[in-house]
């Protein structure tokens, strides 16, 4: 019998075989129990005899059973660490990454161009009242320039800012003691636009001002020479155009030469090969003087751009939606690596 276990309990591999072998030999319907439970039947002599053979016997095969379930225990938590090991040299899955809209981009490298210039960045409300959006910029009440801006009233004294020069006279106007102001200040403006490849209803500028003793045009000229050039290669030149706005006097529009140049070669992007990209003057007098400034002591330059434009320039983007739409294969194509 002990042989027969011992051969079973060798056999057994796994937990639940060597189970069945515990039960079959020494469960309460095994026949080392029914030896036990017969004691009665046997003689004086033959009772510690045969008790001590079959407490023996069962003693070995309780071992044997032992021995064996913690070598299997010890198999199966072997297999077990082998299924579940970690290669560590495996290629890990990249967690996708977001990055800066080409626009935020934008709107960041224009703004460090001027802060190395010395410019300083401002920002103002987007709902903005009449006096700021026109009045201070020499714009009075039913003067025909208001008409140039369409745009979104909320009541008829506040509306949704129409461009970001507000800004200037707001700059100034805060200056209690009237020191030198040289800003720039990047924000959403609105107007009444039907949004097509080239216009929006919002959009976005960075308005420029610099006023001190002698500020000249030339000042002017120079740092928007500095700037296209850093911006779009420093074999980039600009031009000046007459123009008119309200706020500056004179008032000029500049142009950028636009030599396009792709893997194959170089074309001009249009027929004369400027580009309009910004609106600029000498700030006018009246509004130098309705912000506090003197002006027979200071005078000042002012620019107002469209990051948008710029980007779409710089980058060949053919509709100023893409910057507003958010599809990701369209902003994937701007981040850095
Ligand atoms: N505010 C003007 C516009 O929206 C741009 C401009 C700014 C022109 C500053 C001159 C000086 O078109």
């Amino acid at each position: 019998l002990e042989t027969e276990a011992l051969q079973k309990v060798a056999e057994a591999t796994s937990l639940k075989e060597l189970q069945d072998v515990r039960v079959a030999y020494l469960g309460k319907k095994g026949p080392i129990t029914e030896v036990l439970r017969g004691m009665g039947k046997l003689s004086k002599e033959e009772r510690p005899v045969i008790g001590e053979l079959a407490n023996t016997v069962r003693g070995n095969i309780a071992d044997a059973i032992d021995g064996k379930k913690e070598t299997i225990e010890a198999a199966e938590l072997e297999k077990q660490l082998e299924e579940e090991t970690i290669d560590v040299t495996l290629p890990g899955r990249p967690a996708p990454t977001g990055g800066p809209h080409l626009l935020t981009s934008i709107v960041e490298e224009i703004e460090d161009l001027f802060i190395g210039m010395g410019f300083e960045v401002r920002e103002g409300p987007e709902v903005e009242t009449d006096y700021y959006n026109f009045e201070a910029l020499n714009l009075p009440k039913g003067h025909p320039a208001r008409d140039m801006q369409d745009s979104f009233y909320i009541t008829e004294d506040i509306l949704m800012r129409t461009h970001t020069s507000p800004v200037q006279a707001r700059t100034m106007n805060a200056m209690e003691d009237k020191r030198p102001v040289k800003m720039i200040c990047p924000g959403k403006v609105y107007r009444r636009d039907t949004d097509d490849a080239t216009h929006s209803h919002q959009f976005t500028q960075i308005e420029g001002l610099y006023v001190d003793k002698n500020v000249r045009m030339s000042d002017l000229k120079g740092v928007l020479d500095r700037f296209a050039k850093q911006m779009f290669g420093e074999d980039r030149e600009i031009r000046l155009r007459p123009s008119f706005f309200p706020f500056t006097e004179p008032s000029v529009e500049m142009d950028i030469s636009c030599k396009m140049c792709h893997g194959d070669g170089c074309s001009v992007c249009k027929q004369t090969g400027w580009i309009e990209i910004l609106g600029a003057g000498m700030v006018h007098p009246r509004v130098l003087e309705m912000a506090g400034y003197d002006p027979k002591v200071y005078s000042g330059f002012a620019f107002g751009m469209g990051p948008e434009r710029i980007a779409m320039l710089k980058y060949g983007v053919d509709d100023i939606r893409h910057f507003y739409t958010n599809d990701k294969r369209f902003l994937k194509q701007y981040h850095q690596a």
